[in-house]
């Protein structure tokens, strides 16, 4: 079983010609309403992926409350471990240009109060970095040696050494493996470079998305790279988010890594071809048509 310590948001959708620059003002198409937040984004794309999942954060008591809920409910996710909380739902501002980029603005609201209670005695817990850091090191201490630990550092942020140490899979994009190496003074001409020098100076499985590019994993001496099907993108948000979830279904599955990674692969880039994070989060049968 997953369990999936993280950030519940409404997301307020507007699409875009282009994103706007500082200080500009852009007209944007009629905007739309999605349930989001990368935690329960990834507690979602476990779910149709086939895996028997939990979500644990907090939502407020407001009318953003019940469509942030919505997607995880329709997908089956349990739900008995988010707390309903005084402050307000969290709210996410995204633009979504025509070329399928987008920008963010995360109002966090309850998830900054989140607390993760009543982790389960084995499984894999999911985690990121849309929930407190004091919150996050807690799950990850609650869960040594109980649970697996998966966590997807998005958005970007420090992790201490000590915090990383209590890491079993470190997931992250190009910027943010450049941006941890940096943070460890460590060798970063390549995104994967940098995934491979945190990996051999923490000891940690990390795994490095490329885009079009797939995702590559350093595990242990072991360097596993996987392709991802080429897609024409038409809203990106949440892909890294479904491929953190879909990772996560495969091993919980009982799948080596290089094979959870593909179906991660693959699955990351069906998100980016419908509209919205959750609602673009490809089933079992969507993922094994694309798989070779
Ligand atoms: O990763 C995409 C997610 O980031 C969106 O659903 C939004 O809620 C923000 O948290
Ligand atoms: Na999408």
């Amino acid at each position: 079983m997953i369990v999936v310590f993280g950030s519940i948001n409404l997301d307020l959708v507007v699409p875009v010609a282009r994103l706007p620059a500082p200080g500009e003002t852009v007209s944007g198409g009629a905007y739309r309403m999605h349930p989001g937040g990368k935690g329960a984004n990834q507690a979602v794309a476990a779910a149709r992926a086939g895996a028997r999942v939990a979500m644990i954060g907090a939502v407020g008591k407001d009318a953003f409350a019940a469509p942030a809920l919505g997607g995880l409910q329709a997908a089956g996710v349990d739900c008995s471990g988010v707390a309903e909380v005084s402050a307000p739902t969290g709210l996410a501002l995204i633009g979504v240009a025509a070329d399928g980029e987008n920008s963010i603005i995360v109002a966090p609201g309850a998830n900054a109060v989140a607390k993760a209670r009543d982790l389960p005695a084995g499984g894999i817990l999911v985690t990121q970095n849309e929930i407190a850091a004091e919150a996050v090191a807690e799950a990850h201490t609650a869960a040594q040696r109980r649970l697996r630990v998966i966590h997807n550092a998005a958005p970007a942020r420090e992790i201490t050494a000590d915090a990383l140490a209590q890491i079993e899979i470190l997931v992250m994009n190009e910027s943010e493996a450049y941006a941890t190496a940096r943070q460890f003074d460590l060798s970063r001409a390549t995104a994967e470079g940098a995934a491979k020098a945190i990996a051999a100076a923490h000891d940690v499985t990390t795994v490095v998305t490329l885009g079009a590019q797939g995702a590559t994993a350093f595990e242990g001496g072991l360097v596993h790279r996987v392709s991802a099907p080429s897609i024409i993108p038409v809203d990106t948000t949440g892909a890294g988010d479904c491929f953190t979830g879909v990772l996560a279904a495969g091993l919980d599955a009982g799948l080596p890594l290089p094979d959870a990674l593909r179906r991660a692969a693959v699955a990351g880039a069906l998100a980016c071809t419908a509209e919205g994070a959750q609602s673009a989060m490809p089933d079992a049968a969507a993922i094994d048509k694309l798989m070779r």
